[in-house]
């Protein structure tokens, strides 16, 4: 019993001593104590995520931090995301392994790993294959989807953030593996889908502490809400597997699911084309070409529909900017609906405008891009930030600051357009897909899936708030859907959307 009180005082001393030294370290001689922050914030990460716990809003609480503190990036963007950049993806990247030959492209921190990688990934998004009548007539057919079921529900209020989810991620099922996920026929989200979503809550709070989100991971059983997921995209790839053939039969495979003339149809065909080839930009393993497969849809659907459905709001609660773009579509297509092409859209521009505005004041991925500067170190401005520290500039915090942009917290399209030189927008910071080598390589089909979306809506519909609905909900955006890959804070709004026959 005394031997047992006398290991216990040991330990406990041994760890409080332990403890008291780490902070005392971290508060007063860590290489970053002259930053100003939060007293916690310095002693542990856990901090973070206690801050991204809290309504799942951790570009809130940066913004009130900001507010507090002050700021001192002014020159920051390029130096650490532009193309000449010598930061690298931080430790945040690592939280499912450390071990880049397992994982996904995207959370690949091997900088030639990923730069390998990457093009394969650009191949598939290229703009010919997005433009030449590959992906873009079956985003087009997803939208008629969605326009069947808004006018089967005529006249009942729809649920905006949902309907833009579902169509989102059939494209993804479309686009990125040529299979449907029937969201749109059914209604509902496929059940790999759902199991999904559910998870992203716990990973968008787990992911502040990598170290902690890699040890769970590893637990058997941990990953058992994502199997319904993760079983339907194995099982699309080894379909797609199977019937293969010479040359790729000594891949044990059978017969061609794709042909060198026509080439891959699909993004993970692209990428499964690479694996089978052997091409220096494939997966380098089994396990980081099934990741890779979930990426598609975990990176390109939240992230469209969280951009839909703020756009959606944003018509709802400016009707002038509604009216404006329909007025420009009636002129483009003065037949109605019937005569919509994508192609008679490309040249009314105040639909990009809107979508911009939309993505500026509410990105989607509105706090991830976590990098770690080089060993050297980085100067910006009159601040040295020592080397292999993380470093992070938020987003929706720049793209609303209005040192950047003339009434920046206002909904004003115009200042993509005619306002565009006079109010200095194109020298203002804008990167909601992010910058350089590690920016969103689905930008172009995500621009293109907007672009259909919000030009069919518009031409069709008057879209106002349901009754009883003030899309105060979106504004404080309480509801919100994060991904697991980077860390995203997708400001999904839920609102209900009132639609009916466009007046104009
Ligand atoms: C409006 C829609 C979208 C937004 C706002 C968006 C935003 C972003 C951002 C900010 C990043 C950089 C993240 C980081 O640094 O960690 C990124 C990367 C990425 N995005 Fe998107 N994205 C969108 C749509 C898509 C789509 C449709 C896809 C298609 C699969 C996609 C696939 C990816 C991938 C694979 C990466 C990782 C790129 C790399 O590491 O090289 N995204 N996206």
């Amino acid at each position: 019993m005394q031997a047992l009180g006398r290991v216990t005082l040991l330990t406990t001393s041994f760890n409080i001593s332990l403890i008291s030294s780490i902070s005392i370290y971290r508060l007063f001689f860590h290489r970053l104590h002259p930053f100003p922050g939060p007293f916690a914030c310095k002693l542990t990460r856990f901090y973070s995520a206690f801050l991204a716990a809290k309504n799942i809003q951790y570009n809130v609480e940066l913004k009130k931090l900001h507010e507090q503190y002050g700021n001192f990036v002014r020159t920051a963007l390029p130096l650490i995301y532009g193309p000449h950049t010598e930061c690298r993806k931080s430790t945040w990247y690592g939280h499912l392994d450390v071990d880049h030959t397992k994982i996904c492209m995207a959370l690949s921190r091997d900088f030639n790993d990923h730069r390998r990688r990457r093009r394969a990934w650009d191949r598939a998004f290229s703009i010919k294959l997005i433009a030449l009548s590959v992906y873009e007539p079956r985003v087009i057919a997803q939208a008629k989807k969605l326009i069947a079921q808004i006018e089967a529900n005529q006249g009942k209020p729809l649920d905006a953030t949902t309907w833009s989810m579902l169509f989102t991620f059939d494209i993804m099922g479309d686009v990125g593996f040529g299979k449907d996920f029937g969201n749109l026929t059914m209604g509902k989200a496929h059940p790999a889908i759902n199991a999904v979503r559910d998870h992203m809550r716990f990973i968008a709070i787990a992911s502040h502490l990598p170290w902690l989100l890699n040890m769970l991971g590893k637990l058997p059983g941990a990953a058992a809400g994502y199997q319904g997921f993760f079983k339907w995209c194995t099982d699309q790839v080894e379909s797609k597997r199977k019937v293969s053939s010479p040359p790729y039969s000594s891949a044990g495979l059978t017969q061609q699911s794709w042909d060198h003339e026509k080439y891959p149809q699909d993004i993970v065909s692209w990428i499964l084309k690479a694996f089978i080839d052997n091409d220096v930009s494939a997966p380098p393993s089994e396990p980081a070409l099934h990741d890779d497969s979930r990426v598609v849809v975990i990176a390109g659907s939240d992230t469209t529909a969280s951009a839909l459905a703020n756009t959606i709001y944003f018509l709802a609660k400016h009707p002038q900017v509604l009216r404006k773009l329909q007025t420009q579509l009636d002129s483009a297509m003065p037949n109605g609906p019937q005569s919509w092409t994508y192609d008679r859209t490309k040249p009314i521009s105040y639909i990009d405008d809107i979508i911009h505005e939309s993505l500026r004041l509410r990105p989607p991925v509105s706090s991830s891009g976590y990098r770690v500067t080089s060993s050297k170190g980085l100067q910006i401005d009159e601040v040295f930030i020592p080397g292999d520290v993380n470093v992070f500039v938020p987003p929706q915090l720049i793209q609303t600051d209005e040192r950047y942009y003339k009434f920046s917290k206002q909904f004003i399209p115009e200042r993509w357009g005619e306002k565009k030189v006079e109010w200095g927008t194109d020298k203002a910071p804008y990167f909601p897909f992010s910058l350089g080598v590690y920016g969103c390589v689905g930008k172009n089909l995500a621009m293109l899936s907007l672009r259909v979306a919000v030009s069919t809506l518009a031409q069709r519909y008057d879209i106002r708030f349901a009754p009883g609905e003030t899309g105060e909900a979106c504004v404080s955006a309480e509801e919100v859907v994060v991904t697991r890959l980077f860390l995203n804070i997708s400001q999904v709004c839920y609102f209900w959307m009132w639609t009916c026959e466009s007046s104009s």
